[in-house]
């Protein structure tokens, strides 16, 4: 008898830097500043991002805007290269270009509905700061609304099984996935501020 694992879906994660690095504690303070100075996306938050901070419809493209976020951007590259690789895409991944990087600072409270990423190939989120018990980013299985009469799995399944994983959240660590793999961030429980920065690449 044999098994086999097919249509396997595949995520990246990796530690890109230590937490201490200077150019986190640089991130982290550049993320506080853009909320400061942007009453555009402040506005914009309230209403789509109750009681948190995004920059994605007001400064969503920060690798352009500031060299410290071109410098994160270089390293993630690397990191998105070897997902392509493999994922064992039939392209030149040297061709991967990071379209949109956007900062998003959670409080308690905060949460991201379940969504993906459309017009883009990979996506994933640099982690900036993660007080203890910060929630994790939850995967779903992209094949839930075929499972039709399916039973639930066990509660001990394996986590290849599950049709819900959890990646943690953890300061200086990069996860990248394919961009129609939809995700959310749950509720965060604890005082002080889940901050990350996401983003999407494309083709160029
Ligand atoms: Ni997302």
């Amino acid at each position: 008898m044999t098994l086999q694992s097919l249509f396997v879906t595949q995520v990246y994660a990796a530690r890109l830097q230590q937490a201490r690095a200077p150019l986190n504690a640089q991130l982290l303070r550049e993320c506080r500043q853009l909320r400061l100075d942007d009453a555009g996306g402040r506005r914009w938050s309230a209403e789509n991002y109750p009681g948190g901070y995004t920059s994605y419809d007001s400064a969503s493209r920060m690798q352009d805007r500031s060299p410290t976020f071109a410098a994160l951007a270089h390293r993630i590259d690397r990191h998105a290269r070897a997902f392509a690789r493999a994922l064992e895409f039939d392209f030149d991944a040297r061709k991967l270009v990071m379209t949109d990087c956007w900062v998003n600072i959670m409080a308690r409270g905060v949460a991201h509905g379940a969504h993906l990423h459309p017009l883009s190939l990979l996506s994933g989120t640099y982690y900036v700061h993660t007080p203890r018990g910060s929630p994790g980013l939850k995967l779903e299985d992209p094949r839930l609304d075929r499972f039709m009469a399916a039973p639930p799995r066990r509660r001990s399944a394996r986590r290849e099984l599950r049709p819900w994983v959890v990646i943690p959240a953890q300061a200086g660590r990069v996860v990248l996935f394919e961009s129609w793999l939809r995700h959310e961030v749950p509720v965060s429980r604890v005082p002080g501020e889940r901050i990350s920065i996401s983003f999407n690449y494309g083709i160029g």
